[in-house]
């Protein structure tokens, strides 16, 4: 039996070598897969574990270039947020990873996929669509459904007795997944909606009433949709994240508390902190308001949703989310130029912005001297586009009718 496992090395993963161990055999082979998104821990420490508790290879992959060339830019580009709000930074790693267990999986003539994913998330149903996407001749297991674990606290105390070393205390129960994109915080007291999050949980970001006095102003530059410098510094993706992520970290700018509408049906509180996200986010938005004409820039909203729900929902391997993909690069083409963001505690807001195709005309929006506007046209545009309200009321009236609902 030879297994292909998705493995962090936290506590589910961690306890999972074992127990594949008990229940398919001693000799089950397992190569632990660990991707390397930007979580900024020590991967070879999380090598090492996996080879302690029984994989026979580890394999860690440093994909950090590839995910935010392949994935991140392409959902800026997108301006993808869930449900307004979550920048997708797990839903964005997830058929990255899926990707190169299946490259794995493949090569090594593979029996089964293995994820450490629970029964009511979202990441169960990214792992194992992508999977059928990729390579749906090879099975899935996903322990975390089948074992006799009901609770985190059962699965602490089985780790204890196995001398598995666990990344998690009963005092500080959080499961948290991160990346160069973000991170999300789970379980412990915030999942009473009431409670605030508590300060120990909070990975990214310095609580903005300890974050400095005053404020900084950067300038990004975007070229077809894409960061490439900040304040005329050229960067490659890596370094312009990490950059912007411990500047904004430290203003505590990307805090999000959110209840979202999970894949299986149920809601959940979910705290997330994407310092550079929001900023890049927000900045490149901005950057679409004057690029993009009005009906362009409307229709790509809705398509954003879209996208956003597709890659949440698992489906980044699709046609649909390559169709989309093929609309969003084709709006990009004018997104370039350049916006002023000023950073202060927990705030990030646009100071400026100007593109060499911007749409913004000063001498046909000004109230001031210089104004080229038609002002006589409006007349008749407006006898024309009111028009059909116009008749509606008309009959209305002649009927006895009120000409419209007023309240
Ligand atoms: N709710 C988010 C999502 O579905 C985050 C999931 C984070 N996963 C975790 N193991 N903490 O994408």
């Amino acid at each position: 039996m030879k297994l292909v496992m998705a493995y962090s090395g936290g506590l589910d993963t961690s306890v999972m070598i074992p127990w594949l161990k008990d229940k398919y055999g001693a000799d089950a082979e397992i190569i632990a897969y660990t991707g390397d998104l930007g979580q900024g821990e020590d991967l070879a420490a999380v090598k090492k574990k996996a080879l302690n508790t029984g994989a026979s290879r580890a394999v860690v992959g440093d994909l950090r270039e590839e995910f935010v060339r392949d994935f991140i830019f392409p959902s800026i580009q997108a301006s993808a947020l869930y449900e307004g709000m979550y920048p997708l930074h797990t839903a964005l790693g997830r058929p990255l990873i899926v990707k190169k267990m299946a490259e794995i999986a493949i090569a090594e003539g593979a029996d089964a996929f293995v994820h450490g994913c629970s029964a009511k998330g979202n990441d169960q149903v990214r792992f194992e669509v992508g999977f059928r996407s990729l390579a749906p001749h090879i099975g899935i297991i996903a322990p975390l459904r089948d074992w006799e674990f009901r609770t985190r606290e059962a699965e602490i105390a089985y780790a204890m007795a196995h001398d598995i070393p666990i990344p998690v205390t009963l005092d500080k129960p959080y499961s948290i997944d991160q990346n160069i994109w973000g991170c999300a915080i789970e379980c412990g007291e915030m999942e009473d909606l009431w409670a605030e999050p508590p300060a120990d949980a909070w990975q990214m970001t310095k609580d903005p009433s300890h974050a400095p006095k005053g404020s900084v102003e950067i300038k990004l530059t975007f070229e077809k949709g894409v960061p490439v410098a900040i304040d005329d510094r050229v960067m490659g993706g890596v370094a312009l994240l990490e950059h912007l992520n411990t500047l904004a970290g430290t203003f505590g700018v990307g805090r999000i508390d959110m209840v979202e509408n999970r894949v299986v049906g149920l809601k959940s509180r979910e705290v997330y902190e994407a310092p550079a996200a929001s900023i890049l986010l927000m900045a490149h938005t901005e950057l679409e308001r004057i690029t993009l004409d009005r009906a362009t820039f409307n229709y790509k909203r809705k398509v954003s949703q879209d996208f956003a729900n597709l890659v949440y929902d698992g489906h980044w391997f699709s046609p649909l989310r390559e169709a989309l993909q093929s609309f969003i690069n084709q709006t990009q083409a004018v997104v370039s130029g350049e916006v002023r963001v000023r950073i202060s505690a927990g705030l990030a807001r646009i100071t400026g912005r100007r593109s060499q195709f911007s749409l913004y005309d000063t001498a046909l929006a000004t109230y001031s001297e210089g104004d080229v506007f038609d002002h006589s046209t409006a007349k008749g545009f407006l006898e024309l586009y009111g028009l059909s309200n116009k008749t509606v009321a008309s009959v209305r009236r002649a009927n006895g009718l009120p000409t419209a609902k007023t309240c």
